[in-house]
């Protein structure tokens, strides 16, 4: 077995990377495969907010340091996706982070990296250790200008993009898919919706794709689960 890294990544808060790496990570066990996901956010981790481990006890920094060994580290959701958390972790080793994450893809099929909205040495990081990257962007300007940032900074580094979420959808308001592909110069691999249910997953500590199956937001996930299945496998 030799996992793929994928990154969920923007430079811009809030616009739905943590709830697409979950999701997306759900949408990929559901599939049966077996999924990591891991909190690339060092500076302000909150991924296992979103899959009720409040105060994980190991994380990933304490990994890094050598504190403890990775099992120790790794939870597992009820959903059946596996979660390496982190601690607030100011100057990550960038050598020993890849290092244990390129030992990790012997265990799984996929191992989905969120990451933080800041361009630091954390952004680093999660360039060097992932395969493929998808953007997360909502459908408006500043957005739209942070995710043209994030394309080139990829591409200078040499790190395939598959294209872009579009989070929190409304109908009939915000940029078209058409002009975001055209300002950006990637493609579209999904819309999600702004969908209650997905606030509703997030209070109950579970992915929307498995508690919401059949909402709008989950079949999107599901979709774009089913399409990275069959361009990499
Ligand atoms: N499609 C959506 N519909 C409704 N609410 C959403 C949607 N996507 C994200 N949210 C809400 O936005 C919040 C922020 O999302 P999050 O994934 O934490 O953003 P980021 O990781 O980019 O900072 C989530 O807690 C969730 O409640
Ligand atoms: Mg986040």
């Amino acid at each position: 077995m030799k996992g793929r890294v994928i990154g969920i990544m923007s430079f811009k808060g809030g616009v739905g990377k943590s709830v697409s790496a979950i999701n997306l990570a759900a949408g990929l066990c559901k599939l049966g495969k077996r999924v990591l996901v891991v909190d690339g956010n060092f500076l302000s981790p909150s991924l296992h907010f979103y899959l009720g481990l409040l105060v994980p006890e190991k994380t990933l920094k304490e990994v890094v340091r050598g504190e403890v060994g990775v099992d120790s580290a790794i939870y597992e959701h009820k959903s059946g996706i596996h979660l390496l958390p982190c601690n607030f972790y100011k100057k990550i080793d960038l050598g020993k982070f890849k290092k244990i994450v390129d030992n990790l893809r012997g265990r799984y099929d996929y191992i989905i990296m969120d990451s933080g909205p800041s361009y630091t040495d954390e952004i680093i990081a999660i360039l060097m250790v992932c395969d493929e990257l998808i953007f997360v962007a909502t459908p408006d300007y500043p957005t739209l200008a942070a995710t043209v940032k994030a394309a080139k900074i990829a591409e200078y580094k040499g790190v395939q993009v598959r294209g872009i979420i579009v989070n929190r959808k409304r109908k009939g308001l915000g940029l078209k898919v058409g002009d975001i592909e055209k300002t950006v110069g990637l493609s579209v691999v999904a819309e999600v919706p702004e969908d209650v249910k997905m606030i509703k997953a997030v209070e109950k500590f579970v992915p929307v794709v498995g508690a919401y199956r059949w909402s709008r937001s989950a079949k999107v996930f599901l979709d774009l689960s089913k399409e990275i299945l069959e361009s990499v496998d």
